[in-house]
Order: structure tokens, then sequence, then C-alpha cells
């Protein structure tokens, strides 16, 4: 493995050695193996020119984890500020000796420039970029599902027949991108459901289906539900939807929750906003896989940078 710059491009075959190495990794973890050898002379640089709490905190964990050395670069305080640029930055860890980069940028595509422009050898890890994609994201929602589906028996298995139901700002969300392209490559059916406004036009180009009634789509009783954060910071005045009616009409509510299944898990990728998006009830009830999403993120990550770093080939995006 090379970079990991999306999911789009991932074969089932990929992502299920990456989900299968992550098991391997969490079963290191539950065992309390604090460390493992594998990284140990390798250099990290996360590199986070927006912000972040699981991403950022998550590839750090990972790669010490790995025994790798770790440099956090955060743009804000940074010589970012002054006017330097992409270029300059990378070539100033590059005389550091960087080895894996781990890039969150608020353009799309930054990581891929990054990656195809030689200002840099080291692997490259987007750890989302603008509105384009947030693969880790994606493979440790996959990751969660197939668990919870699965249970021990996850090892080389797909999401086969599973119906997973999105929700909400598709338009600004890399982390909906990313799943709409690694669920259905992993066997999964997807569904979009959100205001017009808030629906890319693409979609129709995507390996998905959309609808844009909230309780018609959870009426057809998904396997999961998965609520995506309205990202007013990336809505620049333009539609930004009345809070009020934002949850009324497409809000996880408590009346939603309860007629849910008590099979039907709900996810969100975090940061949420409790009681837009989603309630607290919703939230913090035995079906929310949020705070396991975010432990799955760390062994996720780990496997992402033992294929990028430690010399292993085989899955590649
Ligand atoms: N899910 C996610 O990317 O969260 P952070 O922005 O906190 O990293």
């Amino acid at each position: 493995m090379n970079h990991l710059l999306g999911t789009r491009e991932l074969s089932r075959e990929q992502a299920v050695e990456l989900l299968d190495i992550a098991e391997d990794m969490a079963a290191v973890q539950e065992r309390e193996v604090k460390k493992l050898p594998t990284l140990r002379g390798k250099t990290v640089v996360n590199l986070f020119f927006e912000d972040s709490t699981r991403t950022r905190i998550s590839f750090e964990a990972a790669a010490k984890r790995l025994s790798a050395d770790v440099i956090n670069f955060s743009a804000k305080g940074s010589s970012v500020s002054k006017g330097e640029s992409l270029k300059d930055t990378a070539q100033t860890l590059q005389a550091m000796g960087a080895d894996g980069v781990v890039i969150r940028h608020p353009a799309s595509g930054a990581p891929l420039t990054l990656a195809t422009s030689g200002w840099i050898d080291a692997g490259v890890v987007n750890a989302g970029d603008g509105t384009h994609e947030h693969p880790t994201q994606a493979l440790l929602d996959a990751f969660t599902m197939r668990r919870r589906l699965h249970g021990a028996a996850s090892r080389g298995r797909g999401l086969d027949g599973a119906r997973v139901l999105i929700v909400g700002d598709v338009l600004h969300s890399r982390v909906a991108r990313s799943n709409a392209w690694l669920l259905p490559a992993l066997g999964a059916e997807v569904e979009l459901v959100a205001p017009p406004t808030l629906l890319p036009v693409d979609t129709r180009r995507w390996p998905v289906t959309t609808s844009y009634d909230l309780d018609e789509a959870l009426g057809r009783r998904p396997d999961v539900v998965m609520m995506l954060r309205i990202q007013a910071e990336r809505m620049h005045g333009a539609f930004f939807p009345n809070s009020r009616e934002y949850a009324r009409t497409w809000g996880l509510d408590d009346a939603r929750f309860d007629a849910l299944p008590d099979t039907t898990m709900v996810m969100h990728p975090g940061p949420m906003n409790r009681g837009l998006e989603i309630a607290a009830r919703a939230a913090d009830s035995p079906q929310s896989t949020v705070r396991e999403q975010v432990a799955n993120g760390v062994s996720v990550r780990m496997a992402a940078l033992y294929l990028l770093l430690s010399g292993e080939r085989g899955a590649a995006a």
C-alpha cells in the first residue's frame, strides 16, 4: 500500500484485508498489550489544517501503539498562518524524515496533490479533505457494522445484504461519500435520504439509492441508521436550515428512535449536534455505536499505518 486517499478505488478484497488486520490490532489491544514494535524507527506526521478531535487523537494513538515516532502539526500557530504553502510545508516535513503523513485539509484533493506532486517520499493518508473523502472514517464505520452484525465470525466477511440508511447533510459530508463507495463494495445496500438542497447532484453516479422522506425511509426498516452532522461551517451563508424545522423533519428525535426495532444500529461519525440531527436518547442508547466507532478508529488506523509503512503490499488506493 503506497497511500490511502479514498475508498472509491478500494476493492472488496482490499477493504476486507484492511478490516481483518484491524481485527488483529483490536485483538492485540484487548490482550492489554500496550505496544507493538512494528513501526519502530518510522516517523508519522499528523498534518492537520482543519480542526479534529477523534481523527487526530486516534491517528496519534495508532502510530504510538505501533512504536512509530509521531510529530503533530496543526496549521493554527504554524507558519501556514504567515502564508507558507502546502508545498513548502511538505518539504519541511520531508527534511524532518517523515515516513508517513496523515493529512486533513479544507481543500478537496489536497492529499492527492501531496501524494502525487513529488514534494515528499512519504506515504499519505487522507484524514478528511474538504467535502471529498474521509476513508478511515468509512473503514471504521464498516468495521463497527461488521462486528455488530457478525461478532466473532467477522473475519474475511463483507457486509452482504446489510441495509444502511445515511441521513442528512450529504452535500457537505466526506464521511457520506467515503461510505457511499465503501459499503456497496462490501455488499451493503445504501440509501441516502436528505433534503433536496443537501443532496449532491452527482449521487446519480454513486452506487446508492436516494430519497427525500425520512419517515418513509425509516419505515423500510434499515439495519443501520447513520446520522450526519449539519456542517454549518461549510454553508457560507448559503442554505442553512432553520434548526427547529430541521430537527423536526430530519432529526432522529425520540419519537423516530422509539419506533425503530431495537436491533437497528444507530451511528454518527461525530461530532454530534445533539438535539439537531440526533436526540440524546438515541445517541446514548445501547443501539448507538458512537463510542464503539471512536474506539474502533484506533484499530482501523493502526491497520492503515501498518499497511502503509511496514513494507507490506496488498491494498492500495
Ligand atoms: N469523525 C471525525 O472526523 O471527527 P473529528 O472531526 O473530531 O476528527
